[in-house]
């Protein structure tokens, strides 16, 4: 079986071939990054006019890159939910009309069960029951999984997700758009103590998470820091950059040593764009050495969306003899835990 997948939830076009035997045969990607720079953030209606310009050739590509053509394609597995309504409907839209005039089945595919498989297609794949933590732009939460589309979210984000307080922050420091791995960058030349700033909903039990203050903490401390300095010094706004990751990921750190504590497993799986983070990868990995257990992560390619994530898990849903309707739902809110479970 060989699975086309489609994603166009936001800002990247992913296109990508999954095949059963062989694995991922094609990765093909366009990152908007760019075009969005300008405006400190995605602007929905210039993503769409994107995805449909690059939706198609891309797919030539990736047929190519797999030496393929569309007759050795058995389905397609499309993002349908969650993301921005007119950019999940291009792709929607395009991924349904090839599986009609191709004559193959089609399934829309859940973008944060996408990121929560990306693991899978590593050769060192996590076993179930594993606690996974998805952070991304949009997301930040913590799920028990028991199984595929045996999801049961123990914590989430109250306020903005870890990917989006990392990208006001750098905003307010003068990073480009989307500046998480820009301000981590940054961060390398922080240096620890100057700045300390909370570790918010650490004092309390539960495992939801709150990242907002956090970017008022940064909001305040640039403004004292140049009523201080008069400019801000590169060696200032690298200890902020600091200070700022530093409590970030000792947040999750602990939520995460919770998660783990409260359902007794000690397999833990990162995914989203926020696990490509370097600081947050070394202290997650300290604390699963402490607790005897083991981390899983994507390859960094596949942390960010991606084509092959969605490719993968429509194959596994495909496998299981889930098609999706002909006629054309997108769900820009969509709960994971409304997925089927596959037993
Ligand atoms: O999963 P993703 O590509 O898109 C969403 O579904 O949201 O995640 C993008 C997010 C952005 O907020 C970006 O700044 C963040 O992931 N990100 C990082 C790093 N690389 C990407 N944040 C912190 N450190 C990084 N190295
Ligand atoms: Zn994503």
């Amino acid at each position: 079986m060989r699975i086309l997948g489609i994603e166009t939830s936001c800002d990247e076009t992913g296109i990508a071939i999954y095949d059963e035997k062989k694995g991922l045969v094609a990765n093909q990607l366009y990152s908007q990054i760019d075009l969005h720079a300008d405006y400190g953030g995605v602007v929905p209606e210039l993503a769409s006019r994107d995805h449909i310009r690059k939706t198609i050739p891309l797919i030539i590509s990736a047929l190519e890159e797999a030496k393929l053509t569309s007759k050795d394609i058995d389905g397609i597995a499309y993002t349908c939910g969650p993301g921005l309504v007119g950019a999940l409907l291009v792709g929607s839209t395009i991924a349904r009309a090839l599986a009609y005039a191709w004559n193959i089945p089609a399934i829309g595919v859940h973008h944060m069960e996408g990121h929560l498989l990306a693991p899978m297609l590593e050769d060192n794949k996590p076993q179930f029951p594993f606690v996974a933590l998805l952070i991304s732009g949009g997301h930040t939460q913590l799920v028990r999984v028991d199984g595929i589309g045996k999801y049961q979210v123990l914590g989430e984000s109250i306020d903005d997700a870890a990917g989006e307080a990392f990208d006001k922050t750098a905003k307010l420091l003068g990073l480009d758009y989307p500046g998480g791995a820009a301000l981590s960058r940054l961060a390398e030349k922080g240096q620890a103590n100057r700045f300390i700033f909370p570790r918010p909903m650490t004092d309390r039990p539960g495992l939801d998470f709150s990242f907002s203050g956090l970017k008022t903490f940064a909001a305040n401390t640039i403004n004292q820091a140049i009523k201080d300095e008069k400019i801000l010094s590169e060696q200032t706004r690298a200890d902020i950059a600091y200070a700022f990751q530093q409590a970030v990921v000792e947040t999750i750190v602990i939520k995460c040593r919770r998660a783990l504590k409260e359902t007794s497993f000690n397999r833990l799986v990162i995914a989203g764009g926020v696990s490509a983070n370097k600081q947050l990868r070394q202290s997650l990995g300290e604390l699963m050495t402490q607790l005897k257990g083991e981390v899983f992560y994507p390859q960094t390619q596949f942390c960010t969306d991606n084509g092959a994530m969605i490719a993968y898990t429509g194959f596994i849903r495909l496998k299981n003899g889930e098609t999706s309707p002909l006629a054309l739902e997108v769900k820009p809110r969509w709960a994971m835990t409304e997925l089927n479970s596959i037993t």
